[in-house]
């Protein structure tokens, strides 16, 4: 386990992994607003953040947080291309990673590198015991990022996400710091 602050991380190709900051503000919400059919299909957070002041609210929230992960973005050449997130329990034995890619930066590899380096944060940094990635069954983007990364698909929570679309079932996605550590290089 290592100490101190990880970020900001470099992922390569000119991207970075860092913590938000309130100046990110008017950038999330250009995304939570203009892609909000896309990424609310799959996120219910979109749903609930129906202006800048709700955006705001959640913003000051995570940048308060120094000790959490949930609130990160990467960076391309500066430019905010996505967010990437860890939140864990309280006893340190298990975390869960979320994430989403703006629609000119999907299939650059840009999420499934960042959750690699949250995987390696999750293990190495904070030494939880287990690192979860969950989505949606009709969700084939987001299951290809636990799956290219070497996850074990667990099972089915019935019922337990909801988009603009109404509930749908999720895929559970996960990886034990022993597979970690035996992880093909
Ligand atoms: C789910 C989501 C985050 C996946 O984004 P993505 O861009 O497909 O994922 P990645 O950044 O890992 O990119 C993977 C693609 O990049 C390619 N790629 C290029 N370089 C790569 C690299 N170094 N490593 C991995 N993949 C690479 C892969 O081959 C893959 O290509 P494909 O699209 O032809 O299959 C995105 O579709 C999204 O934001 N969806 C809406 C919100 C959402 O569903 N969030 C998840 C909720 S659980």
């Amino acid at each position: 386990m290592t100490r101190g602050d990880p970020f900001p991380i470099e992922l390569g190709g000119g991207a970075v992994v860092r913590r938000y900051v309130m100046d990110d503000l008017d950038a999330l919400w250009a995304v939570a607003s203009g892609e909000r059919e896309r990424l609310g299909e799959w996120m219910p957070w979109v749903e609930s953040t129906t202006s800048i002041d709700v955006q705001r609210r959640w913003l000051t929230k995570v940048v308060d947080d120094l000790d959490g992960f949930d609130g990160c973005g990467i960076f391309v050449d500066g430019e905010l291309a996505g967010g990437v997130g860890l939140s864990s329990d309280p006893y340190g034995i298990t975390g869960e990673i979320g994430y989403w890619v703006r629609e000119p930066f999907e299939g650059r590899g840009f999420v499934t590198s960042a959750s690699l380096e949250f995987t390696r944060l999750a293990f190495e940094h904070l030494g939880l015991n287990r690192v979860v990635i969950r989505a949606g069954v009709g969700n084939q983007r987001s299951r290809a990022v636990p799956e290219r990364l070497g996850y074990v698909e667990e099972g089915l929570e019935r019922g337990a996400g909801r988009g603009l679309g109404g509930f749908y079932d999720i895929v559970v996605y996960a990886m034990l710091a022993e597979e970690w550590r035996d992880r093909p290089q």
